[in-house]
């Protein structure tokens, strides 16, 4: 059977300072929201794809993606988690994957090493390996530590786990209060492995208006 990708995209992006959410600003002809989910959806694995939307998202239905009757469209929450959340309930099939909206660089090989990993180790993130040396400061801002760098990952998505433990971890996560900036953590928290996968360090966050023009340089280059 094949896979569900949630697409959370309910974010406002206030970052970005844009007068748009970040997910909706055009890169390369199409908006971030478009490129992302014309990757997810070109892949074989992928059969159906859940975008979160804001409430009164008022961009979505001009993209020609839109009409596409793999997308299936759910309400987002006050946080990602909870866009995420409302997501699974409509998910059928035991696996999903979640992308971020904002991260319209993704290729189909990291997409493949992540499915690989998940299926064999029962879940799995993509991620890259910091570059900089890591300081720890304190309220003030001095530096109390410099942290051991070797095993330091930044936490990227497509993130991928089974359905129903990945539902069961983000309610009992957001019930407790924790905070939840990705599916991993939630998983973490219950006590499942997950296996971090290297993936490419161009799969970036589109956050603050200067990534929007490395976004653009990263498409520039994978398509050349
Ligand atoms: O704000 P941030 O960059 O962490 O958002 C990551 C992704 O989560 C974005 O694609 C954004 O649209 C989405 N999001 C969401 N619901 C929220 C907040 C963010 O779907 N309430």
């Amino acid at each position: 059977t094949g896979l569900t990708a949630i697409v959370p995209a309910a974010g406002i992006g206030s970052r970005m300072g844009a007068d748009c959410p970040k997910q909706y600003l055009q890169l390369a002809g199409q908006t971030i929201l478009e490129h992302s989910l014309a990757l997810l959806l070109s892949h074989p694995a992928i059969t159906q794809v859940i975008v979160a939307l804001a409430p009164h998202d008022g961009w979505f239905d001009a993209l020609p993606v839109a009409a596409d009757p793999r997308i299936l469209r759910v309400e987002g929450g006050s946080e990602r988690a909870y866009s995420v959340l409302n997501a699974l309930h409509v998910a059928s099939g035991d696996w999903v994957l979640v992308h971020d909206a904002a991260r319209p660089c993704l290729c189909h090989g990291d997409l493949d090493k992540l499915i690989a990993a998940a299926l064999t180790c029962d879940g799995a993130i993509l991620g890259s390996r910091v570059r900089d040396t890591m300081k720890r400061t304190d309220e003030q801002g001095n530096i109390v530590a410099t942290v051991e760098r070797e095993q330091l990952w930044h936490a990227l998505t497509p993130q991928m786990f089974p359905t129903a433990p990945l539902r069961r971890a983000l309610e009992e996560g957001l019930a407790l209060g924790a905070t939840i900036t990705d599916e991993a953590s939630a998983m973490e928290r219950a006590g499942y492995p997950v296996r971090m996968v290297e993936g490419r360090a161009d799969n970036i966050k589109v956050t603050r208006p200067e990534d929007l023009s490395l976004a653009g340089l990263f498409l520039d280059q994978q398509n050349g």
